[in-house]
């Protein structure tokens, strides 16, 4: 049986990022991790990611009265920049639930979100995405996202989750990597050669990146499936031009790193957390190429 171990992928992928963005975590107030928004030419990787959790905060137009479920939540840094730009013009905060499945994330998320600013108006919960039966039915009025939902144990399974607890109404909001239409996969190779052959090809890479192999689908496969879900008003954009200078921008730092130009401060033991990453990094950025970066607003 195949596993995906999540949790551990991104306890090293924290401990990496931390080193080449030469930060303690535990110090920082925005420690994102995904691959920004560049869609402002000479901006730095904090700001894309702030750009692209700010086009999630826009799509689903959240505001003080929101009850927002913000899944695979990383560190907070999402739920506090939704809280933020939210008191920035309402100067009222929405009530937040963050829940992430990695325990690191969130004991960071926790230890960086100040109660003397946002009360408690933000909340964290260690959880799986898919498993939420803690909340009732119609409970949030706002689900949110951010780069998670394609490592979910199903994408499928989460949707579904999402849409019993939102509100009739309500919003689920997600930037998602989805595959282009051209690119090979397991659904359409099966169906052409034989699964017991096929299954370990698509598997190995699978597993090593904690993504299942059912969430290798196209947008037209995730606006059927949102429909069938029964969401409404559904929309898929595509923003690979806005994404792909991430990978520009991750190999001139990891090209420093291997120069030596590490922090003084990095204990020699992490350097196998980098050579980890950068194994995972250097094959997440092959098959970029092959993905579909998108921006996903539904409407249940
Ligand atoms: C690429 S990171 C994005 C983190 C955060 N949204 C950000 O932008 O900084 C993916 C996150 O999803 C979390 N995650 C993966 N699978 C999950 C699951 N089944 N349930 C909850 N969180 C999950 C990981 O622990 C990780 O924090």
């Amino acid at each position: 049986m195949t596993t995906y171990n999540v949790s551990e992928l991104y306890t090293e992928v924290l401990d990496a990022w931390t080193i080449l963005y030469d930060r303690d975590p535990a110090q920082s107030e925005r420690q994102w991790i995904n691959i920004g928004l560049w869609d402002t030419p000479g901006i730095d990787y904090e700001t894309a990611c702030d750009h692209l959790a700010g086009r999630l905060y826009e799509l689903g137009r959240f505001h003080g009265g929101d009850t927002i479920l913000d899944v695979g939540c990383g560190t907070g840094t999402s739920c506090r920049l939704f809280s933020d730009l939210t008191f920035a013009s309402e100067h009222s905060r929405p009530q937040i639930i963050g829940i992430n499945i990695t325990p690191k994330h969130i004991d960071i998320a926790s230890r960086l979100t100040d109660p003397a600013v946002y009360g408690d108006s933000i909340q964290y919960i260690q959880g799986d995405a898919t498993r939420l039966n803690m909340f009732d039915t119609d409970r949030f009025t706002k689900v949110s996202a951010l780069e998670c939902a394609f490592h979910f144990n199903t994408r499928e399974a989460f949707l579904n989750e999402a849409f019993r607890l939102l509100r009739p109404g309500g919003t689920l909001v997600m930037a998602d990597i989805l595959i282009k239409p051209i690119t090979p996969t397991f659904d359409k190779w099966r169906k052409v050669f034989p699964e017991k052959l096929i299954r370990p090809i698509f598997e190995k890479p699978s597993e090593y990146m904690a993504m299942p192999i059912e969430n290798q689908i196209t947008a037209t496969q995730l606006q059927r499936s949102l429909e069938n879900i029964g969401f409404e008003r559904i929309s898929i954009e595509t923003i690979n031009a806005q994404t792909k200078p991430f990978q520009r921008h991750y190999k001139k730092k990891m090209k420093t790193y291997l120069r030596g130009q590490r922090p003084e401060w990095m204990p020699p033991y992490d350097k196998k957390h980098i050579s980890a990453f950068k194994r995972k990094m250097d094959f997440t950025a092959i098959t970029l190429n092959l993905a579909d970066y998108v921006l996903v607003k539904a409407v249940k």
